[in-house]
């Protein structure tokens, strides 16, 4: 089976070669960044519509975790387009954190059709050092299809209960491998390397649960779901919140 997966392997990057090349030269970074937030505008629209009632569910208990100061102060971890926007209770104020800068337009864009929220700062930052954000400042941390793309799920995991207050939440929602005996599962091993390049970093082999089983928070609430999408290879997810 390995041999197999590393030969379809082979044949997809030999496919792929034109962007093998414009990475080899250094330019494929930069054409993704620019990229991508056009093409997750577009995807955003097709995800929420099917997952919909998941991100409700996701989103319902958001308010349980309102601070002492009566407001609910909420991290978008990897905000992207601000996709999760619309699921936010009224006078939530919301900071974000993107690494990539294109994002920017995409977001005033969101902020202005979602008046209901109290917009704070868009912070350009990887996860994985997020030292602009004070310790224990945040009521709850949201991060949806970001863990599958970042350099250091355990860094981010420290760093996202570092800014958590106590008793603060974690909410994620992640796609995220298949069952190892199922043939999704050989699909997503046969075509992550040129999924990863194409879509700015993001796996489908990773096994998310595992980093938040292992992250030091003391109560977790996680699902296992085949989600509704139309993208066979990103259908199994896992969603639910953890609490600092
Ligand atoms: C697939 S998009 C998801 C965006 C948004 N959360 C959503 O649900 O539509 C992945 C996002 O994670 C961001 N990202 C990648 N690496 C990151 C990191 N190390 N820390 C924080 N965000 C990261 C990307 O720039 C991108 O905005």
């Amino acid at each position: 089976m390995a041999l197999t997966v590393f030969i379809l392997r082979l044949a997809v990057c030999i496919l792929a070669f034109p962007m093998y090349l414009l990475d080899f030269l250094g330019l494929w970074n930069w054409i993704c960044k620019q990229w991508f937030p056009y093409f997750l505008a577009r995807f955003t629209v097709m995800y929420n519509k099917q997952m919909e009632s998941k991100k409700q569910e996701l989103f319902s208990n958001l308010r349980e975790f309102t601070g002492p100061s009566g407001k609910l102060s909420l991290l978008e971890l990897g905000c992207g387009t601000g996709a999760n926007f619309k699921f936010y209770p009224s006078g939530c104020q919301v900071t974000c954190v993107d690494p990539n800068p294109s994002f920017e337009k995409f977001l005033i864009k969101s902020i202005a059709q979602n008046r209901h929220l109290q917009f704070e700062r868009f912070i350009v930052a990887a996860g994985e050092n997020m030292h602009q954000v004070a310790t224990g400042s945040i009521d709850v941390v949201v991060c949806t299809l970001v863990l599958c793309s970042v350099k250091n799920q355990e860094q981010i995991l420290q760093e996202v209960c570092r800014v958590l207050r106590p008793g603060g939440a974690f909410h994620f929602m992640e796609h995220v491998a298949d069952k190892p005996s199922t043939w999704n599962y050989f699909w997503q091993q046969v075509l992550d390397p040129v999924w990863h390049l194409l879509f700015d970093g993001c796996n489908l082999t990773r096994e998310s649960w595992k980093a938040l089983e292992q992250a030091r928070f003391s109560k977790l609430k996680l699902q296992h779901l085949q989600a509704p999408l139309s993208w066979e290879l990103v259908r199994p997810h896992i969603y639910g919140y953890a609490v600092k």
